[in-house]
């Protein structure tokens, strides 16, 4: 206050002054200023698998858990919260990136408060696919299902924050949307189940499936959607295991049937966006993003990459890499923590290069 009552003696112009608060003002860190500028998108929701599955599963019978040590052990409080990595995810670097949130919780997550909603939540479960008989097989959630969440979950807004507001966090929010990995390690490991006997009839099948999906998202409401394609299944540590040889080779027939369904949907989105002017539906490249990583990882920092930091690192995922397991001693030589998923570094890496790659076509 004296300050201010002094000001009129030095005559200093008002101008000078408040050109001089803004200047301190930028000084101040980045955290802060970032928390007092507006969010990129009011939120963000997410719908898939293991990949973006913050916890759903925790809530629901099935053997696809990650709700135990050593998942978890360098996320904040070494909590293992039902995310398949040591760390973050994916829809928690992407919320943070855009300034939403650090973290995008499980819709299932009986601790959620209002706040929680209004930012985005994600639905994906752990184990499931596009193809109804994965999510069948492994007590998943299934994508279809997970709209039925979304359904209500838009109720929920529109309590919370007023039919118009809920509208425009629903329109303008950031959609990702992964899934289609647990398809193709399935048809492969128990093909007598698929009643389709070839892949390119089954990646034709697994389009047309996550199109499906997709329309419906759109009439539901969303308009800025991003959807992953498939990662070289093939060179996944658990498929090396099961298909790759003793020398641990990827095995070609996962990422012949991924490449084809990339294909097919790198098209369709096109083909939907066009049609539709509503919504822009964008194909996020995992592929090539993680078959680099996998194939030059010393050029990332990586000494591992065709075990998991995991156990053995070639078969433990969900209970196999459990708190008995032997892991790693530093987990940051590793591209991958389990046999499945990469390590919360690796994570960092896709979603960074994802970010400077797309998000600008959604934003
Ligand atoms: C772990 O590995 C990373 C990457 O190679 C390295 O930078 C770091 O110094 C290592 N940490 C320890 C404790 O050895």
């Amino acid at each position: 206050m004296a300050s201010i009552i002094s000001l009129p003696r030095y005559n200093i112009p008002l101008k000078t002054i408040s050109t001089l608060i803004i200047f301190l003002l930028q000084l101040l860190p980045d955290r802060a200023h970032r928390s007092s500028s507006r969010p990129a998108v009011p939120a963000v929701i997410v719908f898939g698998d293991s990949v973006v599955d913050p916890g759903n599963n925790n809530y629901i019978d099935t053997p696809a858990k990650g709700n135990f040590p050593p998942y978890g052990q360098d996320f904040p409080g070494h909590e293992a919260t039902g995310r398949f990595s040591n760390g973050r995810i994916t829809p928690d670097m992407m919320a943070s990136a855009l300034g939403v949130k650090e973290l995008v919780p499980a819709y299932f997550d009986t601790r959620l408060v209002d706040q929680d909603l209004l930012t985005g939540v994600s639905f994906a479960s752990a184990a499931s696919g596009f193809d109804p008989l994965t999510s069948t097989i492994a007590l998943a959630i299934p994508m279809m299902k997970q709209l039925d969440m979304f359904k209500e979950y838009k109720e929920k807004l529109r309590k919370i924050a007023g039919k118009k507001k809920a509208a425009s966090i629903i329109s303008e929010s950031l959609y990702m949307v992964c899934s289609g990995s647990n398809d193709v390690a399935e048809y492969f490991l128990d093909p007598l189940r698929r009643p389709i006997k070839d892949i390119a009839t089954y990646s034709e099948f697994l389009m047309q499936t996550a199109s499906n999906f997709l329309q419906e998202l759109v009439n539901l409401g969303a308009r800025r959607v991003g959807v992953t394609g498939l990662p070289p299944i093939g060179c996944l540590p658990s498929q090396r295991t099961l298909a790759g040889g003793v020398l641990r080779r990827c095995a070609a027939n996962r990422n012949d049937l991924a490449k084809k369904y990339n294909e097919k949907l790198k098209r369709e989105l096109n083909r939907l966006t066009a049609k539709d002017s509503r919504a822009k539906l964008i194909y996020v490249d995992m592929y090539s993003v993680l078959l680099d990583l996998i194939q030059k990882p010393q050029k990332y920092g990586f000494r591992v990459s065709k075990r998991g930091c995991c156990g053995t690192g070639t078969l433990e995922v969900a209970k196999l890499c459990n708190r008995l397991c032997h892991v790693c001693s530093n987990v940051s030589k590793y591209l991958f923590w389990d046999s499945y998923h990469p390590t919360e570094r690796a994570y960092k890496i896709i979603v960074d290069k994802i970010i400077q790659r797309d998000l600008h076509l959604l934003l």
